[in-house]
């Protein structure tokens, strides 16, 4: 769009700025290709011609609620109408039949009562305001009326709001399906009763919940969350015996998060650090109902197996904290998929279904200060699932109209394909290289490092931080991320 967009003395636009993404302002002067600005901020800034975007001027102040009405679609005029919205308290936009939502941050019980299903039930998409009752609206009588299954794909970095708007499709689903959720209630003196009895304490003082930025919301109360989850649990008959294993079996995790651990005597051997670590251990054991030397070894110590012997090894505190995160993921995963199964086959789902509509929701892009082998395929699946969308949406859009010869100007979009295929190609990706490493005996890893910065040397997604031996950067779509090796 920049590129056939020529800006007049007077024109206004959208420039790029380092603080606010985009800043707009009108043209002063034309220098061949350098172009004067003077921002709505006050600054005057000198930009490239190519590099600024036609700014709508009858842009309506409370923007539109569908993308596709914009007079210019490009970056800084969606983010704008995006904000206008957000402003208004709009949080849902369309762009044709794809829902945008920005997270709110808070409590919007009104969007999403009774009332609100009953009005969506059978609308018109795009006739009421963008909602995501009006999305599952759409895929459920496209499944009734002409027999498709659909399928509804929530995508979004982490933390974006995928899982909350999954529920509310599921919730809009429910009561079509005839299967409303009921309403909770607040029981304060049971949460602090739950809150001893699992040894909690605030959720800044326990390691796993601090991995990433932690908001507290106004007008979210994690007493009353906290309640209905119980509510629900007991609506899709988890006895009262099975909650308070799940809730054991989640403090545990969270204790065992906060176990640190030091040198012991025996040459790289380890030992809980210090008091409070030992307070964290006895509390997971406590809650596991396990034996605490025995978890205790279990987190210092390695038993390795061979034909003839069984040998039994010191850890040295890394590789004891390496296996306390083993132990917390694998039991976490365990009571999920145990969860989902009991969840499942509670609500009876029908094996007989001739049609369904799959909600996707998944683990949305990760970058943290520490990224790891999991960041790594949570980012990858999020590559392949925007490869997915832009196969959909535009790729095979504009295929169908160049197909039938409809004149039509080419929206430019990133295609990923090059970072897909630095990661996954075969051969010569990234995890093709990590397999062959893992062959051979002699494999460290500065040695896979090494075999990437020179096999990827002039790639332009991936590159090299500057002062590391063993990180890489790979330019993601949503933005780059660093690994360590
Ligand atoms: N529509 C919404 N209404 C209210 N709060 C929301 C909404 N969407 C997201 N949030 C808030 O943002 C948090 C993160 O959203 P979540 O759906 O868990 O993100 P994701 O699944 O994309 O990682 C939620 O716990 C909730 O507090
Ligand atoms: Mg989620």
């Amino acid at each position: 769009m920049a590129g056939t967009f020529s800006p007049v003395v007077g024109s206004l636009v959208w420039v790029e700025d380092p603080d606010a993404a985009w800043i707009d302002g009108e043209v002063l002067e034309l220098n061949g290709d350098n172009i004067k600005v003077l921002c709505t901020s006050g600054k005057t800034v000198v930009v490239k011609a190519s590099n600024v975007y036609p700014k709508d001027a009858e842009a309506p102040p409370c923007g539109v609620d569908d993308m596709t009405k914009l007079a210019y679609l490009h970056e800084p005029g969606v983010l704008d109408n995006l904000r206008s919205r957000y402003d208004i308290n709009e949080i849902y936009t369309y762009t044709g039949n794809i829902l945008i939502a920005v997270n709110p941050f808070c409590k919007l019980p009104h969007l999403y009562d009774n009332h609100m299903m009953a009005q969506y039930k059978g609308a018109a998409f795009g006739e009421l305001s963008p909602h995501p009752f009006a999305v599952a609206d759409a895929a459920y009588r496209l499944m009734i009326n002409e027999g498709i299954s659909q399928s509804i794909l929530v995508s979004g970095e982490s933390g974006a709001g995928k899982t909350e708007s999954t529920k509310l499709l599921m919730r809009y689903l429910a009561y079509m399906g005839g299967r409303a959720a009921a309403e909770g209630r607040t029981v304060e003196q049971q949460v602090l009763e739950d809150v001893k009895k699992y040894k909690l304490g605030h959720p800044r003082t326990f390691h796993y919940l601090n991995q990433s930025k932690c908001f507290e919301l106004d007008g979210v109360d994690d007493s009353k969350e906290y309640i209905e989850t119980k509510r629900a649990m007991d609506i899709v008959g988890i006895s009262s015996d099975e909650q308070e294993a799940i809730f054991r079996v989640v403090a545990a995790v969270l204790h065992l998060g906060n176990i640190e651990f030091a040198k012991g005597k025996e040459i790289d051997s380890s030992v809980p650090k210090d008091e409070k670590s030992r307070f964290h251990l006895n509390t997971a054991a406590e809650l596991l109902m396990c034996d605490v030397k025995a978890l205790e070894d279990s987190l210092c110590k390695r038993i390795i197996v061979t034909r003839d012997e069984t040998i039994t090894k010191w850890l040295d505190p890394d590789s004891a904290a390496v296996s306390r995160d083993a132990l917390a993921k694998i039991v976490y995963s365990r009571l999920f998929d145990w969860l989902v199964d009991t969840i499942n086959s509670s609500i009876g789902q029908d094996p007989e279904s001739k049609y369904l509509i799959g909600v996707l929701d998944i683990y949305g892009f990760e970058s943290f200060k520490t990224n790891s082998f999991e960041q790594f395929c949570i980012n990858l699946t999020n590559e392949k699932l925007q490869q997915h969308f832009n196969q959909h949406v535009f790729k095979m859009e504009q295929e169908e109209y160049t197909k039938e010869e409809i004149n039509w100007s080419y929206i430019e979009f990133v295609d990923n394909q090059d970072i897909l295929d630095l990661i996954e190609k075969k051969p010569g990706g990234i995890i093709a290289l990590l397999d062959e490493a893992c062959m051979f005996p002699r494999s460290t890893h500065e040695t896979f490092a090494q075999k990437l910065y020179q096999t990827f040397k002039n790639h332009k997604r991936f590159s090299k931080p500057k002062l590391s031996r063993t990180d890489f950067t790979i330019c993601h779509y949503a933005g780059d991320v660093s690994r360590r090796i």
